[in-house]
């Protein structure tokens, strides 16, 4: 799990900008389904064939990153965010362009308080001293992702992008190793998420499922001083009660509960007060679809320093795969 924890984070894919991640996952679940699509928003939708159920699986491809929007005479160049980009997460960070450019991110000095940093008083410093230098790496358009390597120590897993990679990793486990069922299954990887659940929304409509379980990470209430949450890094895979953009159906909650008592993996509830996700878009497409989630909780969510633990990640697999075999209606 961790080889593919480090593969799927560490390769590129800012909202709108999923082409390279898209092929990794594609290359990863070749010849596990019955058929691999691209949709034209670029959704990469995995079907297993079956009479029984349809149920949609959503994990989101894209992560959050910046873009390049105006670069001076010379050569720093300034930025819009792309999804939930935190500025304070952002001092003293590298991003990385899709050709490679590497380059480092900070404020501009007169700032007298931190305070009033906002990411228009940022810059991406690209090493160059001039506007036309800078052109040659750089075009006004381009993203860039958060640079932050993957690593593991003991339980904990540390990187970028685990929001939500880490949930593209649940669900292509559970595509190599689903045990045989009827149920007529849609894995799909959604594109935009993290500018407004655009992706899942479109595919929803498609498919038009009866049932759908994304798969994302959650924020903990585990950190010193942390808001009031309950859920805890390393007490297993959180069951999404709400958030923003849903109210999670009870056929859903109770699929998974059950499906966790079944299997006796330690679960959680999650209650999130701030941010949406993927079931949000989809239970109000296609006439509405009782939807869920399985969330991977998770400390430091949009930073480069995501964090999470390895068994709720594994465990979120098992569940995965349970709820999908065991749902009949
Ligand atoms: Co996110
Ligand atoms: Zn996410």
């Amino acid at each position: 799990m961790f080889d593919l924890l480090k593969k799927l984070t560490q390769t590129t894919g800012v909202s709108g900008n999923e082409e390279e991640i898209r092929n990794v996952i594609k290359e990863e679940i070749k010849g596990k389904v019955d058929q691999i699509t691209v949709d034209t928003l670029g959704n990469l939708i995995a079907v297993k064939k079956g009479n029984g159920k349809k149920i949609m699986v959503a994990a989101h491809m894209d992560e959050i990153g910046v873009m390049a929007t105006f670069i001076d005479d010379n050569g720093f160049v300034r930025f819009s965010s792309i999804g939930g980009v935190n500025q304070y997460n952002s001092i003293g960070q590298k991003v990385r362009f899709n050709n490679g450019t590497i380059g480092a991110l900070h404020y501009e000095q007169k700032l007298d308080d931190l305070k009033n940093l906002k990411l228009s008083k940022m810059y991406i410093d690209i090493g160059v001293d001039s506007k036309e230098e800078a052109l040659k790496l750089v075009g006004i358009g381009d993203v860039a992702c958060f640079v932050g390597d993957c690593v593991k120590q003991g339980n904990i897993i540390i990187s970028k992008a685990l929001d939500d990679r880490s949930g593209c990793a649940v669900v292509i486990d559970a595509i190599n190793n689903m045990p045989k069922t009827e149920n007529e299954i849609y894995y799909v990887f959604t594109v935009q998420e993290e500018l407004g659940l655009r992706g899942a929304k479109t595919a929803a409509y498609q498919i038009k499922p009866d049932l759908a379980i994304a798969v994302d990470v959650t924020l903990t209430g585990d950190t010193p001083n942390s808001h009031l949450m309950e859920v805890k890094c390393g007490k297993g895979p959180a069951i999404k009660i709400k958030d923003r953009s849903i109210i999670c159906h009870p056929k859903v909650k109770k699929l998974l509960e059950n499906s966790a008592k079944k299997i006796n993996i330690p679960y959680q509830y999650e209650v999130l007060e701030a941010g949406g996700s993927d079931p949000g878009a989809i239970h109000i497409s296609a006439g509405g679809v009782p939807s869920g989630a399985i969330s991977i909780p998770c400390r430091y969510v949009h930073s480069p320093v995501e964090t999470a633990c390895l068994t709720d990640i594994e465990n979120a697999v098992k569940l995965l795969i349970e709820s999908l075999c065991s749902f009949s209606g």
